[in-house]
C-alpha cells in the first residue's frame, strides 16, 4: 500500500487506501451521546501457561460498532468470547480483571450465564443454523426463555427475521429447513436468532469470512442499521471491512491492546508505530 509521509516519518493522512466513509447524519438530527456498553478493564486470560490477553483496558460504546482488528492469534476471538463468558467452556481457562455490561459484573462468581447471554447474543464465523425450520431457528432463544404463545413467537420472529434484512426472502418458506438458505442467508438467519432474544450486545467474529462479497455487503449494510438498536463488536481480519463498519477500532498484538481508537483517527493517523506497521501492510 501506498503511504505518504510527512517529514519525522509522521504519517500524513490518508496514511492508506482504506476509505473511512464519513458518518451520515441521520433522520431526526443527530444520535444520542452513545454512553457507555460496557467496560473492560486489566482483563487478562490465560490458557493453562500461555497468557492469551495481556491487561486490556477499553471502554465498548453504546449503540455503536467496535472492531477489533490484529494479525490471526493476537487474541481478537479471546476477547470476544470475554464478552459473553465463552471462554468458560474452555479448560484450563484463567481470568483476571473485570468486564462491567450496565451493571452487571460479568466475571463475578455466581452471575446467571444464561442471563448473561441473552444480554449479549453471538454471531460466529463460519454460519451456525441449527437443522431445523428457518422459523424454529429464530424461535428458539425466545422458546428457550419461556414463550410459548404461538402469536408472541410469530411475531418475535416476523420482527427479527425484518431486522435482519432477511424476510423478504423467506417469509413464504418458514417451515422449510434452514439448511437449504444459500450462505449469505445462512447467517443473517443466524443474526436474526441472536436478534430473537432482544439482546444488548451484539458479538461477531469474522461474520463474512465465509461469505461471497455481495453477501458479505449485505452484512455490511445490516450492521450499519443494527447500531442504531444495538451496540456491536466485531472481530474482522480484514481492515477495509473495519473502516467500512465501524465507528471505534481496536489493534490488538499478542495479546496486547495496542492501540485504541476512533476507527478515523486510527487508520489515518495512528498513535502507535505498530499500529502504523499493520495498516500499512509492512506485517502480519
Ligand atoms: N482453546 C484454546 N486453548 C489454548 N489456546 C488457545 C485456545 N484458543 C485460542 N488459543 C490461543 O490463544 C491465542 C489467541 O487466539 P485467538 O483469540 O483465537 O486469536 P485470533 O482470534 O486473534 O486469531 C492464540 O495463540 C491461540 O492459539
Ligand atoms: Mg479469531
Amino acid at each position: 500500500m501506498q503511504v505518504v509521509r510527512e517529514a519525522g516519518g509522521r504519517l500524513a493522512a490518508p496514511a492508506v487506501r482504506i476509505a473511512v466513509p464519513t458518518p451520515r447524519p441521520r433522520a431526526g438530527g443527530p444520535p444520542p451521546a452513545p454512553g457507555v456498553a460496557a467496560r473492560i478493564e486489566a482483563l487478562s486470560l490465560y490458557y493453562g501457561d500461555k497468557q492469551a490477553l495481556k491487561s486490556v483496558t477499553m471502554t465498548i460504546p453504546r449503540h455503536r460498532v467496535t472492531a477489533f482488528i490484529g494479525p490471526s492469534g493476537c487474541g481478537k476471538t479471546t476477547l470476544l468470547r470475554c464478552l459473553n463468558r465463552m471462554n468458560d467452556l474452555v479448560e484450563d481457562v484463567r481470568i483476571e480483571g473485570r468486564i462491567v455490561l450496565g451493571d452487571l459484573e460479568i466475571q463475578g462468581n455466581g452471575i446467571d450465564v444464561t442471563d448473561l447471554r441473552k444480554r449479549v447474543g453471538m454471531v460466529f464465523q463460519k454460519s451456525t443454523p441449527f437443522p431445523k425450520s428457518i422459523f424454529d431457528n429464530v424461535a428458539y432463544g425466545p422458546r428457550v426463555l419461556g414463550t410459548r404463545d404461538r402469536a408472541t413467537l410469530e411475531g418475535l420472529v416476523e420482527k427479527s427475521l425484518h431486522s435482519a434484512a432477511l424476510w423478504h426472502e423467506v417469509k413464504d418458506r418458514l417451515h422449510e429447513s434452514a439448511l437449504r438458505l444459500s450462505g449469505g442467508q445462512q447467517q443473517r438467519l443466524c443474526i436474526a436468532r441472536a436478534l430473537a432474544v432482544e439482546p444488548e450486545v451484539l458479538l461477531m467474529d469474522e461474520p463474512c469470512s465465509a461469505l461471497d462479497p455481495i453477501a458479505t455487503a449485505k452484512v455490511e449494510e445490516l450492521i450499519d442499521e443494527l447500531k442504531t438498536r444495538f451496540t456491536i463488536v466485531i472481530v474482522t481480519h480484514n481492515m477495509q471491512q473495519a473502516a467500512r463498519v465501524s465507528d471505534h477500532t481496536g489493534f490488538l498484538l499478542l495479546g496486547e491492546l495496542i492501540e485504541y481508537d476512533e476507527t478515523a483517527k486510527l487508520f489515518t493517523t495512528p498513535s502507535d508505530r505498530r499500529t502504523e506497521d499493520y495498516i500499512t501492510g509492512r506485517f502480519g
